[in-house]
């Protein structure tokens, strides 16, 4: 049985919060732990659905994991060739971070593996990773139109390539950076707009030679991992939520305690500043190589902007959040340069301005992106379509809407945020949940 939501006009948000850990370097965490040598402790590793799968995957691939308690893990790594076949399918459930990746680290192994998703990931393209991995010399089948499921078949003479991106991604080139772990000579990859730069930054502190820029990664196989402590930040996507709620709701100030704050991500915050936000950074520091701050947010008047297109691929997964900020400004905003939001757990364009049309926001779609006129919004009925950032950013629109709204099909919301409604409610969301009718 799946499960609604029922949000409500709120009051003022106040108080701290500390929000799960970072989903892309959790999942980077135990797919290194796991072919390095030695045994790697995992600290505030984010035990939501789709990193818990990529763990399930490495079990069934033979990694021994503990879980002491549920933001570590103890992964005991096999080494470079030390995983071994799985029977069964390898079920990455909504994750295409889980299924691009280890596309990547399963094309040279000397066996082969059938990767599955969840309805939504069966519907996510994969010829981004299957066309540069083939030509390294990886045989992958799909279904038509480069779907999963993804037959993996085992493959001993990987080539390094040199490769020039046609989309900004961070799971594309992280596949292939992976793949040239077990390939002869070297491997490059060039990006179109600079991406997150986790898996550059995991490998080289598990020991592996690599030489990265902005938007370039070179590494060469045929080297080891050595097995090593990773403490997680926080996950600047899941304390987006929370900087655009405080920002829309009147009389709010809130602490959004170590979020991480690695410069690709990092976009919504030079967006909603656009936006006039009153966002402030308190105590920068450092967590596991990475910069972290608490975000302390007070409630602002916003106006519309047109979001600079440079800014896109650094709030790619913020645009949910966005759009409800947008719908509850002064004025007009403008996306443009987005069209990877189609290809996400859902079409995000198409969710979104369908979920906010519900609630009376006029916002129009286009190929790449929005045109949306800030205003009120009322109360009623709006569809997640099963995916995550659309559940809780449609829970923001309806703190501000006239009366309470109804969001279908919320389960999801534990692929990367367990415990959303208890921690929103903590700080003043009217959220309750309800059986899906
Ligand atoms: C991710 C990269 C991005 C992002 C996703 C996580 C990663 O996807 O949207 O949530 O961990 O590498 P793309 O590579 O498709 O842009």
């Amino acid at each position: 049985m799946s499960l609604d939501w029922i949000a409500s006009p709120g009051r003022p948000l106040r108080g701290e919060v500390t929000v799960p850990g970072d989903k892309s370097i959790s999942h980077r965490a135990i797919m290194l732990a796991a072919i390095a040598d030695g045994s790697s402790r995992i600290t505030g590793f984010l035990e939501g659905e789709d990193t818990r799968a990529t763990a399930r995957i490495f079990a069934q691939l033979g990694v021994r994991i503990e879980a002491p308690n549920p933001s570590e893990r103890i992964v005991h790594g096999v080494g470079m060739h030390g995983l071994r076949a799985s029977d069964a399918p390898l079920d990455c459930g909504n994750a295409g971070t889980g299924m691009r990746l280890l596309t990547g680290l399963l094309a040279g192994q000397g066996f082969a593996s059938v990767l599955v998703g969840d309805a939504s990931l069966s519907k996510r393209p994969m010829a981004r990773v299957i066309e540069p991995l083939t030509r390294m010399q990886a045989k992958i089948a799909a279904e038509a139109g480069g779907l999963p499921p993804l037959r993996i078949h085992a493959s001993n003479d990987m080539q390094g390539i040199d490769f020039e991106q046609p989309v900004a991604s961070a799971q594309v080139k992280s596949a292939v950076l992976l793949a040239g772990l077990y390939a002869q000579g070297e491997t490059r990859v060039h990006e179109p707009h600079p991406t997150r730069d986790y898996t550059e930054r995991m490998l080289r502190a598990f020991g592996w030679p690599i030489d990265f820029s902005p938007g370039q990664a070179r590494l060469s196989g045929g080297h080891r991992l050595q097995a090593t402590d990773v403490s997680v930040p926080a996950d600047f996507s899941s304390a987006a939520f929370f900087l655009v709620a405080a920002s829309v709701i009147p009389g709010s100030e809130l602490l959004i305690r170590r979020v991480g704050m690695n410069p690709r991500r990092t976009g919504l915050l030079a967006a909603l500043r656009l936006m006039g936000a009153d966002i402030t950074k308190e105590y920068p520091g450092e967590q596991g190589g990475e910069a972290v701050a608490d975000l302390r947010v007070r409630h602002a008047s916003l106006r519309g902007i047109t979001v600079p297109e440079q800014l896109v691929p650094d709030m790619i997964d913020e645009f949910p959040a966005l759009f409800v900020a947008a719908a509850l400004a002064e004025g007009r905003t403008v996306v443009t340069g987005a069209a990877e939001l189609r290809v996400k757990e859902s079409d995000r364009i198409a969710t979104m301005a369908r979920g906010l049309a519900a609630l009376g926001a006029k916002i129009e779609e286009t190929p790449d992106g929005a045109i949306i006129e800030g205003g009120r919004l009322q109360g009623g009925q709006a569809d997640s379509h099963g995916d995550h950032r659309i559940a809780m950013s449609l829970a923001i629109a309806a703190q501000r809407a006239a009366g309470p709204v109804r969001i279908g099909d919320c389960d999801n919301v534990a692929t990367s945020f367990p415990g959303f409604v208890e921690l929103a409610r903590s700080c003043g969301f009217a959220l309750e949940t309800a059986a899906s009718r």
